[in-house]
Order: structure tokens, then C-alpha cells, then sequence
């Protein structure tokens, strides 16, 4: 089988490219604008692979996007602006990327007859749960996002279900929690509180440090994407966590004590604008359907991340002293 990867230099896209050439025989298109978040030495190790190729371009672009439809079987779409409080700053690049470069890839996948488009989306599409509840979500919450991200990626799950309802497109949807593992940009907490304790700058922790999220290891993501790319039924919606849930005060604990540094580290900040307080998944379905359940607990996804930070400081300063450098002094102050 041949698939379009989208998006496929970023985090979730680059490891599930390592995890699709060594588990499946299938061949790879990648294709990446390479905005900020994407990075071709995510990608070093596989770059010479003959069951892979990278081409540099905008899922917006239909032409580009038409071009490669037309060589593939499947997609996997991975592409989007992704960071919540960079869509709070910016919010246009997030409707253009995520709902507009979406539905240039439907179109595409249409006109060239793709058996599977499998769109990669979010469990923030579903709003905020209860704090101290033990409601979770599925496949049959309603949708209710409260960020410039999470709108976009609703709008794009509403689009792809469209192509399927209105055109018959074959397709299949993930919503996931919060990944976590090696290339992961630190923007996101578990990288950039790793990044900051061991140079012994303050971690960051948003108004109370209450808000709940469900940390999943991102290579059982890449294997759930695989097993419904696979097996998932047309027209079907999985929901995939890591029975992990971690609130910001216990993430900045966790990584202060693995790496031996104090807890006075610990900075309250001011929130997020409208920070949803906690997010839980329920995965019976996939786990049922598909035999799908996360593998990595928590305790050694963080160990290995950890591990995987210090092993490649070279990798984050790369990033630290580039275009990153401007919006982490806008977000937190000068490093
Ligand atoms: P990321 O920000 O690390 O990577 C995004 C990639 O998309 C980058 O390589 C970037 O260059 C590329 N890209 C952006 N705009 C593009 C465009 N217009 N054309 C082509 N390529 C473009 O994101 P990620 O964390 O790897 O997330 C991947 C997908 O998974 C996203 O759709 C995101 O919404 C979804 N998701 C992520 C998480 C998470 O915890 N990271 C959780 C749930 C869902
Ligand atoms: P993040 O990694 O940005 O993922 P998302 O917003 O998609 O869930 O944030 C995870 C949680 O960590 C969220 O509750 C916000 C909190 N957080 C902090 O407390 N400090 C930080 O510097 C960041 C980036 C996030």
C-alpha cells in the first residue's frame, strides 16, 4: 500500500513514519510545508528509506495536493497548526491550515478515488470536562470547542464527515489526547518543562496548575492510527487516550524529580484564556473493535522522554536559538 502522510516532519507525523517502516511494508509519501513545527531532522534517520519521499508543500495547494493524490492509495492527515496558545495569538493561520487545507485534501482524495483518508484530529473538539468528575469522553460526546485550535480541528472533522455523507468518501477518524514522546516541539508542556529544569529556568505552570490532561505515548498513537487506517470501519470516528491523567502542578513534579531538581522551580503563571480544566478518554470502542489499548504507561513514556530530551540537546537547541526564540519571549518572558 502507498499513503500520503501529511504533515509528516512534525512530531505525531515524523514518529508515526519511523513506526509505519518498521511494522508495515507500506511506501510513503511525506508532505510538509515545514512551518516552524516541522523539521526534516525529525527524519534523518529514515530520510534515505527507498519506501519513503518527502515533498515540500502546502496541503492548501491543490495542485501539489492533486499531484500526489494520484500516486497513492490512502492518506493520513496529520498537517495542522497545533499548538492552543499559538492559536490564541494568531488565530488565521489555524482556519486556513486546518479547515481550508482539509477540504483541499477531500477534494483531492475524491477526485482521485482514495480507498481511505484517514483524518487525525483531537479530543479538545469536545470541550472541557468536569474537574473532579469521572465522565470521560467518546465517540458520542457532543462536539463543543472553546479555542481558535479546537474550533478549527471541529470544523475539520465536520468536513471530512461531509465528504463522507454527501460524496461517499471513505474515511475514518482518531480524536486522541495529549501525545507525548521524542520529537515533540517544546512548546508543548512535557518538553518545555524538561527543557527548562535542566538549565534550571522556572516551569511555567498555568493559573492553578489543576487542569487535567490524558498523556498518551505517541507510538500507540501511531498504532492506533495504523489499525484503523487498516480495519477501522468507513465512516467510523475512534477516540484514543492513554489513561493517563496528569494535572500541571503533578507534570512539573514528575520531571523535577527525575532530572533532581527542586520544586521551588515551580512558577505559577497567569492562565490560558479559556483553559479547559480537563480532558479524559474513553477508548472501549477501539479497544473492542480493533484490540487497540496504549501499551507505554505513563511512568515509562516520561522516563523515555526524559531520556530522549537529554539524549538530543542538540536537537532542542536547534529549535531554542531559531524562529522559536521570538514567541517563547512573547509567551513567557526572556529565557
Ligand atoms: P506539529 O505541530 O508537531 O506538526 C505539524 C506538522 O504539520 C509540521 O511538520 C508542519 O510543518 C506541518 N504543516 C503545518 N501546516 C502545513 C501546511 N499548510 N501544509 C503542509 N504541512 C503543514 O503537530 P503534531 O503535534 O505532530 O500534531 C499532528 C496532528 O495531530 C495535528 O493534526 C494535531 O491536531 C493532531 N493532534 C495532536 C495532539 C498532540 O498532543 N500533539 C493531540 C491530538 C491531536
Ligand atoms: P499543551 O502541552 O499546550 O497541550 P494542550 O493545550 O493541547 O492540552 O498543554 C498541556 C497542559 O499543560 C494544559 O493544561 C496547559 C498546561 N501548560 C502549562 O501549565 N504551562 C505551559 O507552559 C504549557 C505549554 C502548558
Amino acid at each position: 500500500m502507498k499513503i500520503l502522510v501529511t504533515g509528516g516532519a512534525g512530531f505525531i507525523g515524523s514518529n508515526f513514519i519511523y513506526w509505519v517502516l518498521k511494522n508495515r511494508d507500506w511506501e510513503i509519501i511525506n508532505l510538509d510545508k515545514l512551518t516552524y513545527a516541522g523539521n526534516l531532522e525529525n527524519l534523518k534517520g529514515i530520510e534515505n528509506d527507498p519506501r519513503y519521499n518527502f515533498v515540500q508543500g502546502d496541503v492548501c495547494d491543490s495542485h501539489t495536493v492533486n499531484e500526489l493524490m494520484a500516486k497513492v492509495d490512502c492518506v493520513v492527515h496529520f498537517a495542522a497548526e497545533s499548538h492552543v496558545d499559538r492559536s490564541v495569538l494568531e488565530p488565521a493561520v489555524f482556519v486556513e491550515t486546518n479547515v481550508v487545507g482539509t477540504q483541499v485534501l477531500l477534494q483531492a482524495a475524491l477526485e482521485n478515488k482514495i480507498k481511505k483518508f484517514h483524518h487525525v484530529s483531537t479530543d479538545e473538539v469536545f470541550g472541557a470536562l468536569e474537574l473532579d468528575g469521572s465522565k470521560k469522553f467518546n465517540e458520542e460526546t457532543p462536539y463543543n470547542p472553546h479555542s481558535p485550535y479546537s474550533a478549527s480541528k471541529a470544523a475539520s472533522d465536520h468536513l471530512v464527515r461531509a465528504y463522507g455523507d454527501t460524496f461517499g468518501l471513505e474515511y475514518t477518524i482518531t480524536n486522541c489526547s495529549n501525545n507525548y514522546g521524542p520529537y515533540q516541539f517544546p512548546e508543548k508542556i512535557i518538553p518545555l518543562f524538561v527543557t527548562n529544569a535542566q538549565e534550571d529556568k522556572s516551569l511555567p505552570i498555568y493559573g492553578d496548575g489543576k487542569a487535567v490532561r490524558d498523556y498518551l505515548y505517541v507510538d500507540d498513537h501511531c498504532e492506533a492510527i495504523a489499525l484503523v487506517l487498516e480495519n477501522g470501519k468507513a465512516g467510523e470516528t475512534y477516540c484514543v487516550g492513554g489513561d493517563s491523567e496528569k494535572n500541571g502542578i503533578e507534570m512539573a513534579e514528575t520531571i523535577l524529580k527525575a532530572l533532581g531538581k527542586p520544586k521551588s522551580l515551580m512558577t505559577f503563571v497567569k492562565d490560558r484564556p479559556g483553559h479547559d480544566r480537563r480532558y479524559a478518554i474513553d477508548h472501549s470502542k477501539i479497544t473492542k473493535e480493533l484490540g487497540w489499548k496504549p501499551r507505554v504507561t505513563f511512568e515509562e513514556g516520561i522516563a523515555k522522554t526524559i531520556q530522549w530530551n537529554l539524549d538530543n540537546k542538540g536537537w532542542v537547541e536547534n529549535i531554542l536559538s531559531g524562529e522559536y526564540q521570538k514567541y517563547y519571549e512573547k509567551q513567557y518572558g526572556a529565557r
